[in-house]
Protein backbone atom coordinates (compact mmCIF):
# COMPACT_ATOMS: atom_id res chain seq x y z
CA UNK A 1 0.00 0.00 0.00
CA UNK A 2 1.54 3.60 -1.11
CA UNK A 3 1.03 5.85 2.40
CA UNK A 4 0.98 9.31 1.82
CA UNK A 5 1.14 11.16 4.70
CA UNK A 6 1.59 15.35 5.48
CA UNK A 7 4.14 15.73 8.36
CA UNK A 8 3.16 19.07 10.68
CA UNK A 9 5.94 18.76 13.15
CA UNK A 10 5.33 22.13 15.17
CA UNK A 11 6.41 23.85 17.72
CA UNK A 12 8.34 22.79 21.47
CA UNK A 13 9.11 19.25 21.20
CA UNK A 14 6.35 18.87 18.51
CA UNK A 15 9.51 18.21 15.99
CA UNK A 16 11.33 16.06 18.35
CA UNK A 17 8.54 13.64 18.64
CA UNK A 18 7.23 13.97 15.39
CA UNK A 19 11.05 12.37 14.03
CA UNK A 20 10.66 9.53 16.49
CA UNK A 21 6.90 8.64 15.09
CA UNK A 22 8.07 8.80 11.24
CA UNK A 23 11.04 6.37 12.28
CA UNK A 24 8.83 4.09 13.49
CA UNK A 25 6.35 4.33 10.65
CA UNK A 26 9.36 3.85 8.15
CA UNK A 27 10.57 0.57 9.86
CA UNK A 28 6.88 -0.58 9.88
CA UNK A 29 6.60 0.35 6.06
CA UNK A 30 9.92 -1.86 5.26
CA UNK A 31 9.10 -4.04 6.95
CA UNK A 32 5.28 -4.65 5.52
CA UNK A 33 6.16 -3.91 1.96
CA UNK A 34 4.34 -0.37 2.09
CA UNK A 35 5.36 2.41 0.46
CA UNK A 36 6.20 5.50 2.95
CA UNK A 37 5.95 9.07 1.38
CA UNK A 38 5.71 11.87 4.03
CA UNK A 39 6.07 15.47 3.56
CA UNK A 40 6.61 18.32 5.74
CA UNK A 41 4.56 21.27 5.95
CA UNK A 42 4.56 24.06 8.27
CA UNK A 43 1.59 24.25 10.93
CA UNK A 44 1.45 27.02 14.20
CA UNK A 45 3.98 29.09 15.10
CA UNK A 46 6.80 27.91 13.06
CA UNK A 47 4.27 29.13 9.91
CA UNK A 48 3.62 31.76 11.36
CA UNK A 49 7.37 33.07 11.82
CA UNK A 50 7.74 32.07 8.07
CA UNK A 51 4.43 33.48 6.16
CA UNK A 52 2.39 35.09 8.98
CA UNK A 53 -0.14 32.57 9.05
CA UNK A 54 -0.76 29.71 11.26
CA UNK A 55 -2.49 27.91 8.77
CA UNK A 56 -0.22 28.38 5.00
CA UNK A 57 -2.66 27.73 2.01
CA UNK A 58 0.07 25.48 1.14
CA UNK A 59 0.04 22.92 4.58
CA UNK A 60 -3.71 22.66 3.62
CA UNK A 61 -3.01 21.85 0.07
CA UNK A 62 -0.65 19.11 1.41
CA UNK A 63 -3.05 17.92 4.10
CA UNK A 64 -6.07 17.71 1.90
CA UNK A 65 -3.81 15.73 -0.70
CA UNK A 66 -2.47 13.58 1.96
CA UNK A 67 -4.18 10.21 3.00
CA UNK A 68 -3.64 11.19 6.73
CA UNK A 69 -1.80 13.61 8.67
CA UNK A 70 0.85 13.54 11.33
CA UNK A 71 1.27 15.76 14.22
CA UNK A 72 3.56 16.78 16.73
CA UNK A 73 2.21 20.09 18.84
CA UNK A 74 2.10 23.71 18.14
CA UNK A 75 2.35 26.89 20.54
CA UNK A 76 4.87 28.15 22.87
CA UNK A 77 5.77 31.40 24.88
CA UNK A 78 7.05 33.15 21.70
CA UNK A 79 3.30 33.60 20.28
CA UNK A 80 1.12 33.77 23.48
CA UNK A 81 0.44 37.12 23.71
CA UNK A 82 -2.92 37.98 24.42
CA UNK A 83 -2.45 40.77 21.94
CA UNK A 84 -1.12 38.76 19.07
CA UNK A 85 -3.13 38.71 15.88
CA UNK A 86 -2.54 35.64 15.13
CA UNK A 87 -1.94 32.09 17.26
CA UNK A 88 -0.67 28.93 16.62
CA UNK A 89 -3.70 27.01 18.13
CA UNK A 90 -5.53 29.12 15.32
CA UNK A 91 -3.48 26.53 13.17
CA UNK A 92 -4.46 23.65 14.84
CA UNK A 93 -8.31 24.64 14.96
CA UNK A 94 -8.04 25.77 11.04
CA UNK A 95 -6.88 22.27 9.90
CA UNK A 96 -8.95 20.50 12.44
CA UNK A 97 -12.21 22.32 10.88
CA UNK A 98 -10.74 22.53 7.02
CA UNK A 99 -10.33 18.39 7.10
CA UNK A 100 -13.85 18.29 8.20
CA UNK A 101 -12.50 16.25 11.20
CA UNK A 102 -15.06 16.31 13.47
CA UNK A 103 -14.81 13.48 15.91
CA UNK A 104 -11.45 13.22 18.10
CA UNK A 105 -10.30 9.54 19.74
CA UNK A 106 -8.56 9.78 23.20
CA UNK A 107 -8.01 6.08 23.69
CA UNK A 108 -6.88 5.94 27.66
CA UNK A 109 -5.60 2.89 28.77
CA UNK A 110 -3.74 2.27 31.71
CA UNK A 111 -0.71 -0.35 30.95
CA UNK A 112 0.26 -2.28 33.89
CA UNK A 113 3.75 -1.72 34.02
CA UNK A 114 2.98 2.18 34.14
CA UNK A 115 0.54 1.81 37.02
CA UNK A 116 2.82 3.19 39.52
CA UNK A 117 3.36 6.18 37.35
CA UNK A 118 -0.17 7.08 38.36
CA UNK A 119 -0.80 9.38 41.35
CA UNK A 120 -3.68 7.24 41.91
CA UNK A 121 -3.78 4.01 43.63
CA UNK A 122 -3.10 0.75 42.29
CA UNK A 123 -6.33 -0.46 42.58
CA UNK A 124 -8.42 2.38 41.07
CA UNK A 125 -6.20 2.57 37.86
CA UNK A 126 -4.89 -0.86 37.03
CA UNK A 127 -7.17 -2.05 34.28
CA UNK A 128 -8.69 1.33 32.67
CA UNK A 129 -9.03 1.35 29.28
CA UNK A 130 -12.00 3.59 28.30
CA UNK A 131 -12.25 5.70 25.13
CA UNK A 132 -13.03 9.47 24.80
CA UNK A 133 -15.08 10.49 21.90
CA UNK A 134 -14.70 14.41 21.71
CA UNK A 135 -16.41 16.51 18.96
CA UNK A 136 -13.98 18.55 17.79
CA UNK A 137 -15.14 20.98 14.75
CA UNK A 138 -18.10 22.55 17.29
CA UNK A 139 -19.28 24.71 20.10
CA UNK A 140 -17.44 27.23 21.88
CA UNK A 141 -14.04 26.62 19.89
CA UNK A 142 -15.63 27.76 16.83
CA UNK A 143 -18.93 29.69 17.63
CA UNK A 144 -19.03 33.32 17.08
CA UNK A 145 -19.74 35.84 18.14
CA UNK A 146 -16.21 35.32 19.90
CA UNK A 147 -14.27 38.30 21.08
CA UNK A 148 -13.73 41.22 23.11
CA UNK A 149 -14.95 44.82 22.96
CA UNK A 150 -14.89 47.91 25.20
CA UNK A 151 -12.39 49.73 27.35
CA UNK A 152 -11.30 49.56 31.55
CA UNK A 153 -13.69 50.12 33.17
CA UNK A 154 -16.32 48.19 30.47
CA UNK A 155 -14.00 45.63 29.26
CA UNK A 156 -16.24 42.38 28.12
CA UNK A 157 -15.79 39.61 26.08
CA UNK A 158 -17.98 36.89 24.87
CA UNK A 159 -17.25 33.25 23.48
CA UNK A 160 -20.54 31.15 22.06
CA UNK A 161 -21.60 27.30 22.36
CA UNK A 162 -23.26 26.67 19.66
CA UNK A 163 -24.39 22.43 18.32
CA UNK A 164 -26.50 21.67 15.66
CA UNK A 165 -28.38 17.76 15.66
CA UNK A 166 -26.63 16.76 12.95
CA UNK A 167 -23.74 18.11 14.99
CA UNK A 168 -24.14 16.28 17.66
CA UNK A 169 -25.96 12.90 15.86
CA UNK A 170 -22.73 12.22 13.79
CA UNK A 171 -20.29 12.04 17.27
CA UNK A 172 -23.01 10.06 18.78
CA UNK A 173 -23.17 7.66 16.16
CA UNK A 174 -19.27 7.22 16.26
CA UNK A 175 -19.19 6.98 20.10
CA UNK A 176 -21.98 3.95 19.33
CA UNK A 177 -20.16 2.07 16.60
CA UNK A 178 -16.92 2.07 18.00
CA UNK A 179 -19.25 1.44 21.70
CA UNK A 180 -19.86 -1.83 19.36
CA UNK A 181 -16.43 -3.14 19.16
CA UNK A 182 -15.83 -2.74 22.70
CA UNK A 183 -17.69 -3.37 25.91
CA UNK A 184 -21.08 -1.57 24.25
CA UNK A 185 -21.06 1.42 26.87
CA UNK A 186 -21.81 4.70 26.37
CA UNK A 187 -21.51 7.34 28.86
CA UNK A 188 -22.82 10.84 27.33
CA UNK A 189 -21.31 13.75 29.21
CA UNK A 190 -23.22 17.08 29.56
CA UNK A 191 -24.28 20.05 31.72
CA UNK A 192 -28.35 19.66 30.69
CA UNK A 193 -28.94 21.07 34.07
CA UNK A 194 -27.26 24.51 32.77
CA UNK A 195 -27.01 24.62 29.09
CA UNK A 196 -29.48 24.70 26.24
CA UNK A 197 -27.11 23.07 24.02
CA UNK A 198 -26.77 20.15 26.58
CA UNK A 199 -30.22 19.70 26.62
CA UNK A 200 -30.52 19.21 23.23
CA UNK A 201 -27.16 17.03 23.17
CA UNK A 202 -29.04 14.79 26.01
CA UNK A 203 -32.12 14.61 23.38
CA UNK A 204 -30.69 13.55 20.43
CA UNK A 205 -28.28 11.55 21.85
CA UNK A 206 -30.89 9.17 23.09
CA UNK A 207 -32.54 9.49 19.67
CA UNK A 208 -29.28 7.70 18.38
CA UNK A 209 -28.95 5.31 21.58
CA UNK A 210 -32.72 4.03 20.14
CA UNK A 211 -30.62 2.79 16.79
CA UNK A 212 -27.91 0.95 19.22
CA UNK A 213 -30.43 -1.06 21.51
CA UNK A 214 -27.29 -3.07 21.96
CA UNK A 215 -25.18 -0.52 23.50
CA UNK A 216 -25.99 0.80 26.75
CA UNK A 217 -26.10 4.80 27.25
CA UNK A 218 -25.88 6.56 30.81
CA UNK A 219 -26.21 10.60 30.96
CA UNK A 220 -23.61 11.91 33.06
CA UNK A 221 -23.11 15.69 34.16
CA UNK A 222 -19.90 16.98 33.74
CA UNK A 223 -18.94 18.19 36.76
CA UNK A 224 -19.93 14.45 37.97
CA UNK A 225 -17.91 13.09 35.51
CA UNK A 226 -14.74 14.56 36.03
CA UNK A 227 -14.92 13.09 39.90
CA UNK A 228 -16.07 9.46 38.50
CA UNK A 229 -13.35 9.75 36.90
CA UNK A 230 -11.03 9.78 39.59
CA UNK A 231 -13.18 7.71 41.88
CA UNK A 232 -14.13 4.75 39.88
CA UNK A 233 -12.79 5.15 36.31
CA UNK A 234 -12.79 1.51 35.42
CA UNK A 235 -16.86 1.74 35.11
CA UNK A 236 -16.16 4.17 31.65
CA UNK A 237 -16.13 2.68 28.44
CA UNK A 238 -16.84 5.51 25.56
CA UNK A 239 -17.03 8.48 26.74
CA UNK A 240 -18.85 10.90 24.01
CA UNK A 241 -19.00 14.57 24.87
CA UNK A 242 -18.77 18.52 23.04
CA UNK A 243 -15.44 19.94 22.68
CA UNK A 244 -14.59 21.96 25.30
CA UNK A 245 -15.83 18.81 28.19
CA UNK A 246 -13.71 16.65 25.89
CA UNK A 247 -11.10 18.95 26.21
CA UNK A 248 -10.64 18.98 29.91
CA UNK A 249 -11.87 15.50 30.94
CA UNK A 250 -9.18 13.92 28.74
CA UNK A 251 -6.33 15.76 29.92
CA UNK A 252 -7.75 14.43 33.97
CA UNK A 253 -7.87 11.07 31.78
CA UNK A 254 -4.30 10.90 31.14
CA UNK A 255 -3.19 11.07 34.41
CA UNK A 256 -4.88 7.51 35.12
CA UNK A 257 -2.63 6.18 32.53
CA UNK A 258 0.33 8.48 34.43
CA UNK A 259 1.37 11.07 31.49
CA UNK A 260 -0.35 12.76 29.21
CA UNK A 261 2.91 11.73 27.55
CA UNK A 262 1.47 8.36 26.45
CA UNK A 263 -1.93 9.60 25.51
CA UNK A 264 -2.62 9.85 21.33
CA UNK A 265 -5.34 11.12 19.70
CA UNK A 266 -7.04 10.24 16.22
CA UNK A 267 -9.16 12.87 14.69
CA UNK A 268 -11.30 11.39 11.90
CA UNK A 269 -14.37 13.32 9.81
CA UNK A 270 -16.55 11.90 7.21
CA UNK A 271 -14.69 12.10 4.11
CA UNK A 272 -12.67 9.12 2.78
CA UNK A 273 -8.55 8.64 1.40
CA UNK A 274 -7.89 6.90 -1.80
CA UNK A 275 -7.32 3.88 0.54
CA UNK A 276 -11.21 4.14 0.90
CA UNK A 277 -10.60 4.69 4.82
CA UNK A 278 -11.10 7.81 6.95
CA UNK A 279 -8.96 10.95 6.48
CA UNK A 280 -7.33 11.38 9.38
CA UNK A 281 -5.02 13.93 11.58
CA UNK A 282 -3.05 11.78 14.26
CA UNK A 283 -1.39 14.22 17.23
CA UNK A 284 -0.48 12.85 20.58
CA UNK A 285 -3.19 14.92 23.09
CA UNK A 286 -0.06 16.94 24.73
CA UNK A 287 1.37 20.48 24.26
CA UNK A 288 4.52 21.97 23.22
CA UNK A 289 6.32 21.76 26.36
CA UNK A 290 8.16 24.53 25.80
CA UNK A 291 10.24 24.02 29.27
CA UNK A 292 12.09 20.97 27.76
CA UNK A 293 12.15 21.54 23.96
CA UNK A 294 15.45 20.80 22.44
CA UNK A 295 16.27 19.27 25.30
CA UNK A 296 15.70 15.69 23.53
CA UNK A 297 13.92 14.06 26.84
CA UNK A 298 10.10 14.59 25.54
CA UNK A 299 7.94 11.38 25.50
CA UNK A 300 7.36 10.10 21.97
CA UNK A 301 5.17 7.27 23.12
CA UNK A 302 1.93 9.28 22.42
CA UNK A 303 3.26 10.59 19.19
CA UNK A 304 4.47 6.70 18.53
CA UNK A 305 1.05 5.76 19.42
CA UNK A 306 -0.55 8.23 17.67
CA UNK A 307 0.82 6.40 14.35
CA UNK A 308 -0.65 2.47 15.21
CA UNK A 309 -4.19 4.99 15.04
CA UNK A 310 -3.32 6.34 11.87
CA UNK A 311 -2.28 2.58 10.37
CA UNK A 312 -5.31 1.30 11.58
CA UNK A 313 -8.11 3.76 11.08
CA UNK A 314 -6.79 5.79 7.94
CA UNK A 315 -5.28 2.51 6.28
CA UNK A 316 -6.88 -0.42 7.55
CA UNK A 317 -3.65 -2.11 8.90
CA UNK A 318 -4.66 -3.88 11.98
CA UNK A 319 -1.99 -6.52 12.39
CA UNK A 320 1.25 -2.90 11.91
CA UNK A 321 -0.76 -1.41 14.30
CA UNK A 322 -1.01 -3.65 16.91
CA UNK A 323 3.23 -4.33 16.29
CA UNK A 324 3.62 -0.75 17.11
CA UNK A 325 1.18 -1.27 20.21
CA UNK A 326 3.15 -4.44 21.43
CA UNK A 327 6.76 -2.95 20.35
CA UNK A 328 5.52 -0.22 22.95
CA UNK A 329 4.42 -2.13 25.67
CA UNK A 330 6.98 -4.21 25.95
CA UNK A 331 9.06 -1.40 26.18
CA UNK A 332 7.54 -0.55 28.91
CA UNK A 333 7.75 -3.87 30.77
CA UNK A 334 11.07 -4.25 29.95
CA UNK A 335 11.48 -0.76 32.49
CA UNK A 336 12.25 1.83 29.68
CA UNK A 337 10.44 4.90 30.47
CA UNK A 338 11.02 8.53 29.82
CA UNK A 339 10.90 11.57 32.71
CA UNK A 340 7.60 12.15 32.84
CA UNK A 341 7.22 8.01 33.62
CA UNK A 342 10.24 7.09 35.10
CA UNK A 343 10.08 5.50 38.85
CA UNK A 344 13.04 4.47 40.75
CA UNK A 345 14.35 0.74 39.66
CA UNK A 346 13.48 2.18 36.06
CA UNK A 347 15.73 2.96 33.01
CA UNK A 348 15.37 6.17 32.26
CA UNK A 349 15.60 7.32 27.86
CA UNK A 350 16.00 10.09 26.12
CA UNK A 351 13.19 10.65 23.22
CA UNK A 352 15.70 9.17 20.36
CA UNK A 353 16.60 6.36 22.65
CA UNK A 354 12.84 5.41 23.63
CA UNK A 355 11.80 5.67 19.74
CA UNK A 356 15.03 3.25 19.14
CA UNK A 357 13.89 0.53 22.15
CA UNK A 358 10.57 0.82 19.69
CA UNK A 359 12.06 0.04 16.75
CA UNK A 360 14.25 -2.50 18.36
CA UNK A 361 11.12 -4.55 19.76
CA UNK A 362 8.80 -4.37 16.50
CA UNK A 363 8.40 -8.09 15.70
C1 LIG B 1 -5.86 19.56 22.67
C2 LIG B 1 -5.25 20.91 22.94
C3 LIG B 1 -5.85 21.92 21.97
C4 LIG B 1 -7.35 21.96 22.21
C5 LIG B 1 -5.23 23.35 22.08
C6 LIG B 1 -3.73 23.31 21.87
C7 LIG B 1 -5.88 24.31 21.13
O1 LIG B 1 -5.45 21.28 24.27
O2 LIG B 1 -5.72 19.06 21.53
O3 LIG B 1 -6.43 18.99 23.59
O4 LIG B 1 -7.83 22.66 23.11
O5 LIG B 1 -8.06 21.28 21.47
MG1 LIG C 1 -6.29 19.77 25.47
Amino acid sequence: MNLKITVLAGDGIGPEVAAQGVRVLQTIAARHGHALECHDALLGGCAIDTTGEALPADTQAQCAAADAVLLGAVGGPKWSDPKAKVRPEQGLLGIRKALGLFANLRPVKVYDALIDASTLKPEVVRGVDMLIVRELTGGAYFGTPQGRSGERPNRQAVDTTPYSEAEIARLMRMAFELARGRRRKVASVDKANVLATSRLWREVAHEVAAEYPDVQIEDVLVDACSMYLIRNPLSYDVIATENLFGDILSDEAAMLAGSMGMLPSASLGEQMNRHGFRRGLYEPIHGSAPDIAGKGIANPLATILSCALMLRWSFGLNEEAAAIESAVERALADGLRCRDIASPGTTLLGTAEMGAAVLERLA
